[in-house]
């Protein structure tokens, strides 16, 4: 626990905001979350998390019942904190690549109004290089000692607990050496227990964000375009990222070949990154980003078509059991899933879809309600003609190709996510195929 706990408020009680809001109450300090949602407030008031994400539920419930944290739908409670962290979404605009700022143009106008003295407002969510600064003027006008820095999430859906406690870096971009010293003392426990703080400027701050995922974006992108070359020359992409991984430079992570990224971030973010750069004249730079986002969709169109070749040519009329609907496992996120997004397509070409996943049926079912959604495994491959693994969960990867094979009405299985081996289901008289690998 903190020495000194300050007093917090977090802005926004999505996956960023709830998780950030629970665990700085692990740090000691007191904070109130706010959210505009009613409904969700409501939950989080019980301790309970309005999403999954594994070890939120405890941290809550512990801390709601500790009194050291609380959620409110008023932006007016959150007026006497001394650090107050913009963490609400900046989606995608629709039928646009640019990011949609009216949620953090919305909070920081609230605060602007209920700002006290010498209070710091520090923006988690993910912005355009260049937002920051206007945004700081803004409470400066508002507030003259308050002040703006930006502290970009670094955090993973799934792991987003143990990434807020034990970041592997926190970054702050400020030209205040007060306000970043404000910012150390919120951190003061990870900083001690070895997380490099990093003091930047506040573009720097929010380029470090989108630069990274733009990385990630490129190193998955990279080996599933080497996924399509492996699959026009018979070369195995599993053994090729294996390969190629053990040089250190390279390292195996985010190496993964398959149906490619999805959720909340990195697809837009790459997206929002080629918009700045087109508005501020720097288009080329980045645009090998459209490409990386190229390279991704096409890894959907590929199963797809993977799929009628393996049906004959037709997928109408066939009864394809779709596993997984989460953009990844250990989420329930269905943003941008790649999973469901094949789904859909599945579903449009006439086959009888059926989708299982352990946690996203929820949200999945909101987001596609045409869809047909099975409640176990079991039900979702019973009378199956094609299996398709879309989401690596635990519960898939496991999966005894024996008695799989004793439910479908045929053997045969795309692995969309190179986790099965090909040898077991093959022995298993399964037709196996998948991304990048041979047959
Ligand atoms: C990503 C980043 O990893 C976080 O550091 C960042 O904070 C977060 O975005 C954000 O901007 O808020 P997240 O969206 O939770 O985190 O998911 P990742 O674990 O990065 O996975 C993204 C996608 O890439 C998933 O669909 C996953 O299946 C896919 N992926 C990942 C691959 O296809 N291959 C890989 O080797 C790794």
């Amino acid at each position: 626990m903190t020495a000194t706990p300050l007093r917090l408020s977090v802005l926004g009680a999505g996956y960023l905001g709830a998780t950030h809001a629970a665990c700085m109450a692990e740090l000691g300090h007191e904070v109130v979350g706010i959210d505009t949602d009613a409904d969700k407030v409501a939950l989080l008031e019980q301790g309970e998390p309005p999403f999954f994400e594994p070890e939120l539920q405890p941290l809550l419930r512990k801390h709601v019942e500790s009194g050291r944290l609380r959620f409110s739908t008023a932006l007016p409670d959150a007026a006497d904190a001394d650090v107050h962290f913009v963490c609400v979404g900046t989606p995608q605009l629709p039928g646009r690549p640019a990011a949609d700022l009216s949620q953090v143009e919305a909070v920081v106008s609230g605060l602007c109004e209920v700002l006290r003295p010498g209070a710091v407002v520090a923006g988690k969510s993910t912005v355009p290089v260049g937002t920051a600064t206007a945004l700081r003027e803004r409470v400066k006008e508002a507030c003259p000692s308050a002040d703006l820095a930006w502290n970009p999430e670094f955090l993973r859906e799934g792991y987003a607990v143990a990434d807020t406690l034990s970041p592997d870096r926190i970054v702050v971009g400020s030209p205040s050496p007060e306000t970043v010293e404000r910012l150390r003392e919120v951190y003061r426990e990870p900083v001690a227990n070895g997380t490099p703080f990093l003091k930047v400027g506040l573009e720097t701050a929010e380029l470090v964000k989108v630069a990274a995922n733009s990385f990630l974006a490129t190193k998955i992108s990279f080996i599933n375009a080497m996924a399509e070359v492996c699959e026009a020359t018979g070369a195995d992409v599993v053994e090729l990222a294996d390969a190629v991984g053990h040089d250190d430079r390279i390292g195996h992570r985010f190496l993964k070949a398959g149906l490619g990224f999805g959720g909340g971030c990195l697809p837009k973010d790459i997206r929002a990154f080629q918009a700045r750069a087109g508005e501020l004249g720097l288009g080329r730079a980045v645009s090998f980003l459209g490409e990386m986002d190229d390279i991704n969709t096409r890894r959907r169109q590929r199963t797809v078509d993977l799929a009628h070749e393996v049906l004959g040519g037709r997928v109408a009329g066939h009864r394809v059991a779709v596993l997984g609907a989460a953009f990844k496992p250990n989420s329930d996120d269905v943003r941008d899933s790649p999973a469901l997004d094949v789904a859909c397509q599945l579903h449009l070409h006439g086959a009888d879809v059926v989708v299982y996943d352990p946690e996203a049926t929820g949200p999945a079912q909101r987001r596609v309600p045409d869809l047909a959604y099975a409640p176990s495994l079991a039900s979702a491959v019973e009378g199956a003609d094609l299996v398709l693994l879309l989401t690596e969960w635990s519960e898939f990867v496991a999966m005894d190709p024996s008695a799989i094979g004793g439910m479908v009405a045929g053997r045969v299985i795309i692995d969309g996510r190179n986790v099965l081996s090909p040898e077991a289901w093959r022995a298993a008289g399964w037709e196996f195929r998948a991304l990048g690998r041979g047959h």
